[in-house]
């Protein structure tokens, strides 16, 4: 008698936030189409499309923008940015109870903390991405691997099951026997490269300087020492490790945080900088220059309104159109650019179309 073979079940899963990450791992469940996804996202899309280095597919996608329309899920793949983890609270009511698992595939430590009382007792896993996404329009998504792995987890039960579930994709899932030890090396790498790309409004070539290079020592010299004491496993040169590879990246790169500072959004400084800071309080190990580049990206965060809860250009593109326009929150602003010219800057061409006939459904009504 011939043998079954083993088919995995088909589960149910939704993505909160269709952005670089969220797309990126959105458009590679579609196309292995395994599993019943849907995609939570503030502007809703039909269609995906996905560039990869093997091939660019277009795949439909069931996308929801309200959460009232949200129902129970098996897997969550939370992939806003940290500082958006409580914005996500309405999604995570309605699509999680104990039995769900959330993959939280965010930047930094202390994920499960942050994601937990909006969570309705689920399980949550935070997930170290590797791989490079790129937000190209709402409805295009560009996906790079830049090292070995594209993800990686705990190597425990859940973790396991979180590899399962995205067989099938091109995305690679390294299962980790020691993963505090590689959130905190992944996160050595943000502290540096992001902060010091934001407060100099400089690509990654600014790392080559002579003196930034120094700079960079010290601050991940304060870090490693917060890192071991929070366990990490670390080799005895991590820092100069840390910078070598970041001196690999092409100088023309930007960070994250760079181009969050340049279109004016709120800055992810609280999960990087800032828990380096909380760790070496809990660990009484003094941070001066990551408190000092902390102190400085705070006030640049809520000189843009990042850390007060005004709304940002980008939200106030998407979500507000009914109140003002970008333009005019420009104007109001004495941005000497003018919003026109920022929603060129920061956003596609096809973006700004689909933002501007979002704009006139509104104003007649229809949406
Ligand atoms: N991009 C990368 O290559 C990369 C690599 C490694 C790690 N990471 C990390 O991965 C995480 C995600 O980064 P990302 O680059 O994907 O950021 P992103 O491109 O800004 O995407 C975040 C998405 O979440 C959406 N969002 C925020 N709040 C929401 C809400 N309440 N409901 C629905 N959607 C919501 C945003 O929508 P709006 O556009 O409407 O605001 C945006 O589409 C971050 O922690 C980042 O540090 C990124």
């Amino acid at each position: 008698m011939a043998l079954k073979a083993h088919r995995p079940a088909r589960l149910t899963a939704a993505v909160i936030g269709l952005g670089s990450i969220g797309g990126v791992v959105a458009g590679c469940l579609r196309d292995a189409d395994r599993h019943d996804v849907v995609a939570c996202a503030r502007i809703p899309v039909k269609r995906l499309v996905l560039e990869r280095p093997e091939r660019t597919v277009e795949v439909p996608l069931r996308t929801l923008s309200n959460p009232a329309d949200a129902t129970r899920v098996d897997w969550v793949l939370l992939c806003t940015k940290a500082h958006q983890t409580p914005s996500a609270a309405p999604w995570l009511a309605r699509l999680c109870d104990s039995s769900t698992r959330v993959a939280v595939l965010q930047n930094g430590i202390g994920q499960a903390a942050r994601t937990a009382p909006f969570a309705n007792g689920s399980t949550i896993m935070p997930a170290i991405v590797y791989y490079n996404g790129e937000r190209l329009a709402p409805d295009h998504v560009r996906l790079r691997h830049v090292a070995e792995y594209d993800l990686a987890v705990a190597d425990d039960v859940h973790g396991r099951a979180f590899a399962e579930f995205l067989d099938g994709t091109p995305l690679r899932v390294l299962l980790s026997a020691d993963f505090a030890t590689l959130s905190w090396r992944k996160l050595l790498i943000n502290a540096v490269a992001n902060p010091i790309t934001a407060l100099t409004l400089q690509r990654q070539a600014v790392l080559r300087r002579e003196d930034i290079r120094a700079l960079c020592m010290a601050i991940l010299d304060e870090a490693v020492a917060v890192a071991r004491a929070d366990g990490a496993k670390l080799a005895t040169d991590e820092s100069e490790r840390t910078l070598s590879t970041l001196l690999t990246y092409p100088p023309e790169a930007g960070t994250s945080m760079y181009f969050d500072r340049l279109a004016g959004r709120a800055l992810e400084i609280e999960a990087l900088t800032g828990a380096i800071v909380a760790a070496g309080e809990r660990f009484s190990i003094a941070t001066p220059l990551n408190r000092a580049l902390l102190t400085l990206l705070r006030a640049i965060n809520d000189a843009a309104g990042g850390g007060t809860g005004r709304v940002l250009p980008a939200a106030c593109v998407y979500t507000n159109v009914r109140r003002t326009s970008a333009r005019r929150y420009h104007k109001d602003r004495k941005n000497p650019r003018g919003g026109k010219t920022l929603m060129r800057a920061t956003m596609g061409k096809r973006h700004v179309r689909g933002v501007r006939a979002k704009t006139r459904r509104l104003r007649r009504g229809d949406d």
